[in-house]
């Protein structure tokens, strides 16, 4: 059999990209930066499959440009990169990256939430400036978790995650998502639910667990914004739009708030210079999943998943539209 011919956008890291090498008859893109769109729409001719990164687009005149492509693989679990009502009409399934990065994108949700509330980045810069001369007892004080409320905005896979790192904490958990947890899981993580309003002005603390969708644009808009307390955190490890990144910057000069952790932003990767001009943020280069097991372990899952799929089989981990359409064809 000749074996799939397929696209990996940019390369991996060694045991990752090494995957993929001996099934199919692999392309890298570009070992060291993301392809430009004329490079992936170039590359992307003839391969029976492609393996995108989080910021290659996969739209109508991508699907267009490339008519073999017969299934495109995500590394990542969110896929608002990708057109799927497009890859619906086409036939083209959709595979992505979820469960494996769920605990290491928990982990640095959690990670934001104290370093913001702790202020350890700042501290950490005292430190190594030389300012640590004497102990004061008013010295970089922070707030405390235990006790407090965290506001998840999103609970799903990595909502729960995020929501068991919680209850470690003594945090008491609010939630708003589309769909309530069963009356058990609420139970279990101690967790009540609340409207998105009623949730912003109670929480301490908010953290964003949704995925990018037209209903999710700018839910975080500067009239929700405002209904925060002034010593609220608000952590976006979920994608940059879904707040208005610019009224978030302005709540925070003002100090309207007490601080962000912040991962993700709306136009990746430019950052504002006026955010990082911020004493009171945390923010990190969309690093959520970086976790020699998690990307690893997304490798393996696309790479199940293709060989699933060019063996005739259906893989498991294709997007939940998807695995509708495959649900209501049985
Ligand atoms: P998930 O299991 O699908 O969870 C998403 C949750 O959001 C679900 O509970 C979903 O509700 C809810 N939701 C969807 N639309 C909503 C809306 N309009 N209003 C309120 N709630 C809504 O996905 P996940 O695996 O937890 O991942 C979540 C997102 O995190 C991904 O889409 C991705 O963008 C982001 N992410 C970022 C990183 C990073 O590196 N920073 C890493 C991984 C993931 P239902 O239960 O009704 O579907
Ligand atoms: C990363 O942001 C992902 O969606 O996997
Ligand atoms: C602080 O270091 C203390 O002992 O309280």
């Amino acid at each position: 059999m000749m074996k799939p011919k397929v696209l990996l956008t940019r390369g991996l890291f060694a045991d990752a990209t090494a995957l993929f090498e001996s099934d199919f008859d692999l392309e890298i893109g570009n070992r060291e930066r993301m392809l430009t769109r004329t490079e992936l729409l170039e590359k992307a001719g003839g391969k029976d499959a492609i393996i995108t990164m989080l910021a290659d687009t996969v739209d109508k005149a991508f699907l267009n440009a490339v008519p073999e492509i017969k299934i495109i693989a995500n590394y990542a679990v969110g896929y608002n990169n990708i057109d799927v009502a497009a890859c619906l009409e086409r036939n083209i399934p959709v595979l992505h990256t979820p469960d494996v990065l769920t605990d290491a994108t928990a982990d640095a949700a959690f990670a934001l939430l104290i370093n913001v509330a702790r202020r350890i980045v700042e501290a950490h810069a005292y430190v190594v400036e030389g300012k640590f001369t004497a102990w004061k007892p008013d010295l970089l004080l922070g707030q405390g978790l235990s006790g407090k409320t965290v506001g998840i905005i999103g609970m799903g896979r990595i909502g729960q995650a995020f929501a068991r790192r919680c209850i470690g904490f003594g945090l008491n958990i609010m939630y708003y998502s589309r769909s309530r947890l069963p009356k058990e899981k609420e139970a279990a993580f101690g967790a009540t639910y609340a409207p998105l309003e009623d949730l912003l002005k109670a929480a301490d603390f908010v953290s964003l667990h949704v995925p990018l969708t037209d209903q999710t644009h700018h839910m975080i808009n500067k009239k929700r914004l405002d209904l925060l307390k002034s010593t609220a955190v608000l952590i976006n490890t979920a994608r940059g739009p879904v707040i208005d990144e610019a009224a978030l910057i302005e709540k925070l000069k003002n100090e309207e708030i007490w601080g962000a952790g912040l991962d993700v932003y709306e136009n990746e990767p430019d950052v504002p210079l006026a955010l990082r001009q911020l004493k009171n943020v945390v923010l990190l280069p969309h690093i959520g999943s970086a976790t020699e097991e998690a990307r690893f372990m997304m490798a393996k899952l696309l790479y199940d998943g293709l060989m699933a799929f060019f063996s005739g089989k259906v893989p498991e981990n294709l997007v939940p539209e998807w695995k509708r359409r495959v649900e209501s064809q049985k």
